[in-house]
């Protein structure tokens, strides 16, 4: 992975079981057929206020190790698509072959982990200051966000032992905005609830890939979907307690400061969107390098401004439309709400 360390910070103004590599039998995958589908119905249709020991609870029944993962025998097969069109959106680019769309599909595949990887490292942070100055209350609570800041260090792990197995098959390197650190500085320099937003988001837009684009593409590498399917399965929990976060961080607040912490919410969603328009550039750089094509100049810009768009819907846009996320904000704010539900239509 290569990291380019000034290009972000620079632009800041601006298959279920069986189908998976995990392998489930008789009444145990039947069991964990029922729990994946009991906590996909519950994301989509419990009310709010989520508990700490329920969801406690349902992390610990749906916890996984990488190991069950990836490793051993089981590689990426590069002869299949990583990732689902509604995000890749590589179709679009009626000039390049279908093998060509391919490779593309993959490197962004690769930026995917890439991403998540940066996300998750200013994640685990922050959710544990949030913890930490209350270890003497609930005790559910505080074994309930430590679970969330565990399996993100899992998370951020798996998805760089992926990113290893991607290189060692991948014909050449594809470079990533960052470094992690400095990305997760900046965020972190915002103030608490508009952090505790995009992490919301973030968790709900990780709902809605799967549930929306993967779980039924049959089609996609299926230790890549697996990857997927296992990070969503755990991200569940997470949304119901960023939901809980938030809601405890915007407690007493006016609307004049959630409207403060919404301005800089969309801020650190302008800074993204700068990483993503550099990170488009990177893609067509390893585009190029990994097929031995070189695009016109006309060809150039209606790569990067569909694929901008694409990364656009990917990161942003699929969380800010999420309902849920907008149905918190509602709770915060009517105002607020409606605010970024218009500025989200430039991420769609
Ligand atoms: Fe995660
Ligand atoms: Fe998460």
């Amino acid at each position: 992975m290569i990291h380019k360390p000034t290009v972000l910070i620079g632009s800041a103004q601006a298959g279920f079981p069986g189908q998976g590599r995990v392998s489930y039998t008789g009444k145990k995958r039947r069991k964990k057929y029922m729990l994946v589908e009991a906590i996909e119905h519950e994301a989509a249709t419990r009310p709010l206020p989520f508990s700490y020991r329920n969801t406690l609870v349902a992390a610990q029944r749906v916890n996984w190790r990488i190991e069950d993962i990836i490793g051993g025998e089981r590689k990426l097969d590069f002869s299949r698509p990583f990732m689902p069109e509604s995000l890749a959106r590589t179709g679009e680019l009626g000039f390049l072959t279908a093998g060509e769309q391919r490779s593309l599909n993959q490197i962004k595949g690769h930026t995917y982990l890439s991403i998540f990887g940066l996300v998750e490292e200013f994640i685990l942070p922050f959710v544990i200051d949030h913890v930490r100055p209350s270890l003497d209350r609930d005790d559910y609570r505080v074994r309930a966000y430590l679970q969330f800041a565990s399996e993100e260090a899992k998370h951020i792990q798996l998805f760089k032992v992926f990113a290893d197995e991607f290189r060692r098959g991948f014909p050449a390197e594809c470079a990533v905005i960052g470094p992690p650190s400095a990305i997760a500085e900046k965020v972190l320099s915002h103030q608490p609830l508009a952090v505790a937003l995009l992490i919301l988001h973030i968790e709900w837009m990780t709902q809605r890939h799967f549930v929306d684009s993967i779980r039924t593409d049959e089609g996609l590498d299926p230790l890549f979907k697996s990857l997927l399917k296992h990070h969503w399965l755990e991200e569940a929990q997470h949304a119901k307690l960023d939901t809980l976060m938030v809601r405890s961080l915007a407690d007493g607040m006016s609307e004049a400061e959630i409207e403060r912490a919404v301005d800089e919410y969309l801020e650190i969603g302008a800074f993204i969107d700068g990483g993503l328009g550099q990170q488009v550039e990177f893609e067509l750089e390893a585009l190029e390098a990994a097929s031995g094509i070189s695009l016109t100049d006309e060809q150039r810009k209606e790569f990067i401004d569909s694929q901008h768009q694409a990364n656009r819907w990917t990161y942003l846009g699929s969380g800010m439309t999420h309902p849920r996320f907008l149905e918190m904000l509602g709770e915060l704010s009517d105002e607020q709400r409606d605010r970024v539900a218009a500025v989200s239509e430039a991420f769609c």
